[in-house]
């Protein structure tokens, strides 16, 4: 199932946390994948890990909030010969945003919507010709619970989830003929910076949080979404599409009246 030897890979945001994650398991399964971040340390760091692996890695500074650089990152992948999947995983929720709408900047809305969404709509629109000329291919989305169900302090984060989610539905049924596959993963809570940020490093009380809130009694890690990313990738996956999955320990499936 998990072969992707020959295969192109781009992952978004896939230099650290769950992208890093799914970048490794593309490159372990024989890929080559183009990993696009803005922190460079991190993006060398998985680009040289990437040349001991079966497939490949190679690191482009992009800032997948703008367009030139998407279409840029595009055509850097499609050179080495198709763009087979696109994994559009960046996403940030900084600290300082978690206000309620009334006191929450614009300009905050707009950066967090611009990385976490129109990410997703600017990569696609570069992606898919590649993928209509070669006949088919997968477009993975990170979205979040948060995508489903909400909480307070998250206006801007929570629209880009939801968006993310709805934007898999519509580019599924629009692409669906061309054997262009659209799906999404929800994470629940994953040991990454961006979940520590929001407990101020503490990695004991963010393990702890997350054993409370999933069913399955522990935290999710980077390669539980990964390994999930890849199936939906794979032809294992070709009768889905416009779908998302929970990948969330049980956390969706828990309703409020739950002990
Ligand atoms: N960690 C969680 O608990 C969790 C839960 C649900 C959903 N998610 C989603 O999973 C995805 C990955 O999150 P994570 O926890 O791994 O975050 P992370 O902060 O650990 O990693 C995000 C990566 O994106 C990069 N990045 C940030 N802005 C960028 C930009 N403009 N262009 C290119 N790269 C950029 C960062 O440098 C970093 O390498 C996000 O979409 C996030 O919303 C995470």
């Amino acid at each position: 199932m998990n072969d992707f030897s020959g295969k192109t890979v781009i992952v978004t945001g896939g230099a650290k946390g769950i992208g890093e994650g799914v970048t490794r398991a593309f490159a372990q399964a024989g890929a080559d994948v183009f990993c696009a971040d803005v922190d460079t340390v991190a993006g060398e760091r998985i680009q040289a890990e990437g040349a001991s692996l079966p497939g490949s890695v190679t690191y482009v500074n992009t800032d997948v909030s703008e367009a030139a650089s998407c279409e840029a990152l595009v055509a850097q992948a499609a050179a080495n010969g198709s763009v087979d999947v696109l994994v559009n995983n960046v996403g940030i929720q900084p600290l300082d945003s978690y206000l309620p709408a009334h006191q929450f900047p614009e300009e905050a809305w707009d950066r967090i919507l611009a990385v976490n969404l129109k990410s997703g709509f600017l990569m696609s629109k570069y992606a898919v010709p590649e993928m209509l000329k070669q006949g088919g291919g997968v477009i993975v989305n990170i979205a979040s619970v948060q995508g489903r169900q909400s909480m307070k302090g998250v206006p801007a984060y929570a629209a880009s989830k939801g968006g993310m989610i709805s934007l898999t539905q519509q580019l599924a049924l629009e692409y669906a003929e061309q054997n262009i596959r659209v799906l999404a993963v929800n994470p629940g809570t994953i040991e990454t910076s961006l979940a520590l940020e929001s407990v101020n490093q503490d990695v004991e009380a963010l393990r702890s949080a997350a054993a409370d809130a999933h069913p399955l009694g522990r935290i999710g890690m980077p390669e539980d979404i990964a390994s999930v990313v890849l199936f939906l990738s794979s032809d294992a996956a070709s009768f889905m599409t416009g779908e998302y999955v929970n990948v969330d320990g049980g956390m969706m499936a828990k309703g409020s009246w739950a002990e």
